[in-house]
C-alpha cells in the first residue's frame, strides 16, 4: 500500500548511546535525559503520554506533565475524580512514555502509581497561577458538559466564591507518583539500527541492566 505518508521517515543519527557511560539508576539516567532534553529546547519536555486501562482492560492514554523527579519515581498531577483517576483506584497499573523528537529518543516507564501526601499536593497547588487553580475546581475533568458557557460559567461562579481569598486545593485534585519496575531508554540510530537499554527492578531492589534489538 503505499499513501502520502508512507515515504515519510527519516534516518535517526544525531547521537549515540554508550551501555558503560549508562547510570546505575533509570531514574538518574532519566534525569539526565530529561535535563539534555529542556537545554535542547525540544517541545513539552516534561510532556509524558500515560497510559491506564479500563475495568474492562481496555487501555487508554492522555498526555500529562511530569511535575517532579524523586529517587521513588516521577509525578503529575490531575483530577482523582477524572477517568484516569477512577481508572487508577481499580488499577494502579500505569505506562507512561516521553518522545523527544529534537533528541531522537524515546524512554517508557511501567510501574504503579500512589497518590501523593496531601501536603505535597498542596504545595504544588499553591505554586500553580491563581487562574489554574480556580480552573481546578471550576473543571469536573471527564464529565460530559453542556458547551463552553458551562465551563465559563463555572469558572466566574468560583472567581466569586474565593474573592480576595486564597484559592485552597480542592481535595478531589492532587499529585500521583510513577513508581517504576521497567524503564527503557531508546535512542535513534541510523539505518534503523536503534539502540534500546532496559533496567528492571529486581526482587533485591537492585536494577538490572540489558540491551534488546530494535
Ligand atoms: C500538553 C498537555 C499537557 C497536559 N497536562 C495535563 C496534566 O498535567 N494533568 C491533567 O490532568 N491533564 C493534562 N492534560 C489533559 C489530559 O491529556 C486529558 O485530556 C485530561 O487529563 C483528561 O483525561 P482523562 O479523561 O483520561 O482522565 C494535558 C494535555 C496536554 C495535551
Amino acid at each position: 500500500m503505499h499513501s502520502k505518508y508512507s515515504d515519510i521517515r527519516r534516518n535517526y543519527e544525531r547521537q549515540e548511546m554508550k551501555g558503560e557511560d549508562l547510570e546505575l539508576s533509570p531514574i538518574l539516567q532519566f534525569q539526565n535525559w530529561l535535563e539534555d532534553a529542556i537545554a535542547a529546547e525540544d517541545t513539552e519536555p516534561t510532556a509524558m503520554s500515560l497510559a491506564t486501562v479500563d475495568t474492562t482492560g481496555q487501555p487508554t492514554q492522555r498526555v500529562v506533565l511530569l511535575k517532579n523527579v524523586s529517587e521513588a519515581g516521577i509525578s503529575f498531577f490531575t483530577n482523582y475524580h477524572s477517568s484516569k483517576g477512577v481508572q487508577l483506584d481499580h488499577n494502579p497499573k500505569v505506562s507512561a512514555n516521553f518522545f523527544w523528537p529534537l533528541l531522537e529518543r524515546q524512554v517508557r516507564w511501567e510501574g504503579r502509581v500512589t497518590k501523593l501526601s496531601q501536603e505535597a499536593s498542596d504545595n504544588y497547588f499553591a505554586s500553580r497561577p491563581r487562574e489554574s487553580r480556580i480552573g481546578a475546581w471550576a473543571s469536573p475533568q471527564s464529565t460530559t458538559i453542556s458547551g463552553d458557557n458551562f465551563l465559563s460559567e463555572r469558572f466566574r461562579e468560583f472567581e466569586l466564591q474565593f474573592k480576595d481569598k486564597e484559592v485552597p486545593r480542592p481535595s478531589h485534585w492532587g499529585g500521583y507518583l510513577i513508581v517504576p519496575h521497567k524503564v527503557e531508554f531508546w535512542q535513534g540510530r541510523p539505518n534503523r539500527m536503534h539502540q534500546r537499554f532496559v533496567y528492571t527492578l529486581q526482587p533485591d531492589g537492585e536494577w538490572a541492566l540489558s540491551q534488546l534489538a530494535p
